[in-house]
């Protein structure tokens, strides 16, 4: 029997990842989580239904290429399964009339070691969508025999998991972004409450032995517990940037390579420990490059920031966006072999290279990169 399921960290030798898919990615129906308000691209707050087929197909055909692209690289590449978004669901507590759709696995799987964990997510239109991953997830359990399959307590996601849901929202909405940031980051209070434990996987980054977990709008405190207390083999710590919407680390900080990380030039760190930690471990942090858009495509709710949303092939390789130049030359000038990759068209589905993948294998074991560490932190 073969091991399948292995991967420690973001940086070293990739040999299997999941790619997602956009089929079927719907502009998810009103719910407490999040709104999306896309006035003028046909979708102002409250409606809802299927993304344009023409920005789908765009998606699809630049994942493809990025799939093959790994492949050619001698990475196994595995994809989730198609489902039907646009369908109504129901829990005892709520009804949804849609879904959103599967093109970012990082947000749903987290790898650690030998343990694929399915995450709890926050919005309700991301409850089933972990669904669409069962049927890998069942081969790797019949084939690997040391795989851990580990799913976190489902949510019940009523309204007590929400400060206020749309209304919270219209608040937010009033504020620009420096208010925004001292009422709610500053207080580390968004729309969630601390009812249940919250998290999405793309909020945890893995540094080998210590993982850092994003305190965003999507990962409450008691989500950053339950982690703390999964993985009691771990050192977690909580990383928080001063950033008004914070949603998943990946375009905020990320490793490059034991001894250097790449952080956005705009958000800063507001956990003073964490940059401690990095400073007397003797890693370096250079603030990432300028991206090349000045704004995010039509119905994207991404930032411009996915330009340092970059997937290591191993230490000295990383695909990047084709048309984030500077971003490109920063990286060639750290020391890295850089593939253009064009993502673009991917961006209003979810996310970048990083997004748009979970690891499955890479090869190594636990390392420890941080021997010195912070008392409390
Ligand atoms: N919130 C990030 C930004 O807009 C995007 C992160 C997307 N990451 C992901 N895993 N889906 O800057």
């Amino acid at each position: 029997m073969a091991k399948i399921v292995n991967s420690w960290n973001e940086w070293s030798r990739l040999r299997r990842v999941i790619v997602g898919r956009a089929d079927g990615t719907m502009i998810q129906a009103p719910e407490p989580a999040i709104v999306r308000d896309f006035p003028d691209d046909g979708f102002p707050a409250g409606a809802y239904g299927p993304m344009p087929q023409d920005m789908v197909d765009a998606a699809n055909e630049q994942m493809d290429n990025f799939a093959a692209i790994l492949e050619s690289h001698g990475v196994v590449v595995d994809r989730p399964e198609a489902m039907d978004w646009s369908k109504a669901i129901e829990t005892p507590d709520w009804t949804m009339d849609s879904q959103f759709g599967v093109m970012p696995p990082r947000d749903v799987l987290l790898t650690v070691g030998s343990e694929i964990l399915e995450a709890t997510m926050s919005q309700r239109a991301r409850w089933f969508e972990y669904l669409a991953y069962r049927p890998l997830l069942q081969e790797y359990f019949r084939e690997d025999p040391d795989f851990r399959w580990e799913s976190a307590p489902k949510p019940r996601l009523t309204d007590a998991s929400y400060h206020g849901g749309p209304e919270f929202w219209h608040e937010f909405e009033s504020l620009d972004e420096e208010e925004a940031i001292e009422r709610f980051t500053m207080n580390r209070r968004w729309n969630l409450t601390e009812e249940e434990p919250l998290f999405d996987a793309a909020d945890v980054g893995r540094f080998g032995k210590d993982l850092f977990v994003y305190h965003s709008s999507v990962t409450n405190a008691a989500g950053i517990d339950w982690l703390t207390r999964h993985f009691p083999d771990h050192r977690v710590h909580v990383a928080r940037f001063r950033e008004s919407h914070p949603v998943h680390l990946d375009a905020t900080f990320v490793p490059l390579r034991p001894g250097l990380a790449l952080s956005n030039r705009k958000r800063v760190p507001l956990e003073e420990d964490m940059v401690t930690l990095f400073e007397i471990n003797d890693w370096e942090i250079v603030p990432c490059a300028e991206p090349a858009l000045e704004e995010p495509p039509p119905l994207c709710y991404c930032s411009v920031w996915l330009s340092m949303n970059t997937l290591l092939l191993d230490e000295k390789t990383i695909f990047v966006e084709e048309q984030e130049k500077a971003q490109q030359q920063q990286l060639y000038d750290l020391g890295f072999e850089v593939i253009p990759v064009p993502f673009w068209a991917v961006g209003p589905f979810g996310g970048g290279l990083h997004c748009a993948t979970a690891d499955v294998y890479r090869d190594g074991d636990m390392e420890d990169y941080f021997p010195k560490q912070i008392p409390g932190y």
